[in-house]
């Protein structure tokens, strides 16, 4: 384990299990559909790497990158475009691909964006969720965990850019961010 975290929450074993299970879960629930998946750039690069190597319908794979945290651990409430989607999404199946929701701020106003081009449909598939933490309303329509208030790192999530590549989700120790 990285000397920076406290405890690994969720083992590289857990994630790829759940993985393969969302993987069915959405091959289900869009058979017969094509799917165009939006990568929130850059926590859910892992995340979707894996994800659409679990899916067995057809799918396009976009990004975008908004901004969140900067350098904190707590959301501003801010949220600034730093790069747009390549394709248009009119009319087409969405599928929003998100590391982590947390007070739900940075979902809300990039779901509300993207229903304002008018795909067809629009759902949410995110790895890791902090219910307790909402302060909009806002349901992911697949969920990995459900994980308590605590700042996490690994599996594509960072904390100043540090830790992405750790293959567990571990809490990061309190100190590291001066807390
Ligand atoms: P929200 O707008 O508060 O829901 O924030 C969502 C974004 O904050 C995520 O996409 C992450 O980039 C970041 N974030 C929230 N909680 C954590 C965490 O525990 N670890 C790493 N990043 C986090």
């Amino acid at each position: 384990m990285h000397n920076d975290l406290e405890s690994i929450l969720i083992a590289k074993e857990a994630i790829a299990a759940k993985v393969a299970e969302l993987g069915q879960q959405i091959s289900a629930d869009y058979e017969g559909e094509e799917l165009l998946a939006i990568c929130v750039l850059k926590g859910a690069i892992i995340f979707t790497a894996d994800l659409l190597r679990q899916l067995t319908v057809d799918v396009s794979l976009d990004s975008i990158s908004i901004s969140s945290y900067g350098h904190s651990t707590r959301s501003s409430g801010v949220v600034r475009f730093l790069k747009d989607l390549d394709e248009s999404v009119e009319g087409r199946h969405l599928l929003v691909i998100e590391d982590i929701i947390d007070t739900g701020l940075t979902l809300k106003y990039l779901t509300e964006n993207l229903w304002s081009r008018k795909p067809k449909s629009l759902k949410i598939c995110t790895l890791l969720d902090k219910p307790s933490r909402r302060q909009v309303d806002l349901k992911p329509d697949y969920v990995g965990f459900n994980i308590p208030d605590r700042f996490v790192v690994g599996y594509g999530l960072d904390y100043a850019e540090r830790y992405r590549q750790l293959p567990d989700v571990g809490i990061l120790r309190p100190e590291v961010y001066g807390e």
